[in-house]
């Protein structure tokens, strides 16, 4: 049997046009246009990419994009001289610097600078304390992506044997934090790990997040579990020409689907999310900045 193909890429479309109504709402309703300010320092040629469609699709869904890119030689106190400003600024109600910031920037120094009602990746750690003590702050987009999608397919995960691969800020911890909210039975494996085959094959939910290509083999998995691959890892593909590359993810897809409930694949599954949901935090923390509640999305 083959597994469902969770689609990323329509579920993010479905997420975008909801917050548009959103955006709507909020205006016509209290005259408020959300605006999100994003901030590139350096020259990274994927960060460029991602800050691109950031602006491209915060101008799709009606709120207003501020972009601010800064050279590379950019010195720390120059960013927080920016910060501060947008922090202060009433047109502002989301912050994001795009990471990673060149070495001689202490990004955590950068991240605390930023009002964590206006820090819509939810790094800050006000908004990760929060999130440890099931309060109401700001949810990193990635992980709070994975859960819409698991939950598109699964709505109750009480119970459930969760694994998570990888135990990054930005994604691992959030996302055994948000998985533990939702009452599944969360372990978290990373390089040290003995055995990741034995707890891939326990997983009922297994989210990859781990940026190692390919290297959770599709046999170890259960048959039926549900698989969020977040890896997003270009390796060469020589039958595609002389320097020729695609886009694999963290896990085997082809003998993946043998065994997965469902899966989502790599492009096109995770990776659209992400705007998605930092277009929706903004919409969130636009409400709560207005005193208002949250919108139902
Ligand atoms: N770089 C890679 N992913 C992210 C993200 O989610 N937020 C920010 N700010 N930078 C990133």
């Amino acid at each position: 049997m083959s597994a469902r193909i969770i689609d990323g890429k329509a579920f993010a479309a479905g997420l975008r046009e909801k917050v548009a109504h959103g955006v709507a709402r909020l205006k016509e309703q209290h005259g408020i246009t959300p605006g999100l300010a994003v901030v590139l320092v350096g020259e990274d040629p994927a960060s460029r990419v991602y800050v691109r469609n950031k602006e491209r699709m915060t101008q799709e869904v009606g709120m207003r994009s501020f972009a601010h890119r800064l050279p590379a030689t950019t010195n720390e106190e120059r960013l927080l001289g920016l910060i501060d400003e947008l922090d202060c600024d009433p047109a502002v109600h989301g912050i994001l610097v795009q990471l990673p910031l060149p070495a001689h920037i202490d990004a955590a120094k950068v991240i605390a600078a930023i009002d964590p009602a206006k820090d819509v990746d939810g790094f800050h750690p006000v908004n990760a304390g929060l999130l440890m003590t099931g309060g109401r702050g700001m949810v990193p987009c990635t992980p709070l992506g994975c859960l819409m999608l698991i939950q598109s397919v699964r709505e109750d995960l009480s119970g459930a044997r969760a694994l998570v691969v990888g135990r990054s800020n930005i994604v691992g911890k959030p996302m055994a934090l948000l998985l533990m909210g939702e009452n599944a039975t969360v372990t978290i494996a990373h390089s040290r790990t003995r055995d990741l085959a034995g707890e891939v094959s326990r997983a009922d939910i297994l989210v990859a997040a781990v940026g190692r290509p390919e290297m959770i083999r599709g046999e170890w998995i259960r048959p039926g579990a549900i698989v969020i691959d977040v890896g997003i890892n270009r390796v060469s593909a020589p039958e595609k020409g002389e320097g020729g590359t695609r886009l694999v993810g963290d896990v085997e897809f082809a003998s993946a689907q043998m065994r997965a409930g469902a899966i989502t694949p790599v492009p096109g599954g995770v990776g659209p999310m992400t705007i998605a949901v930092l277009l929706r935090n903004t919409l969130v923390a636009a409400h709560r900045q207005a005193g208002l509640g949250d919108p139902d999305i």
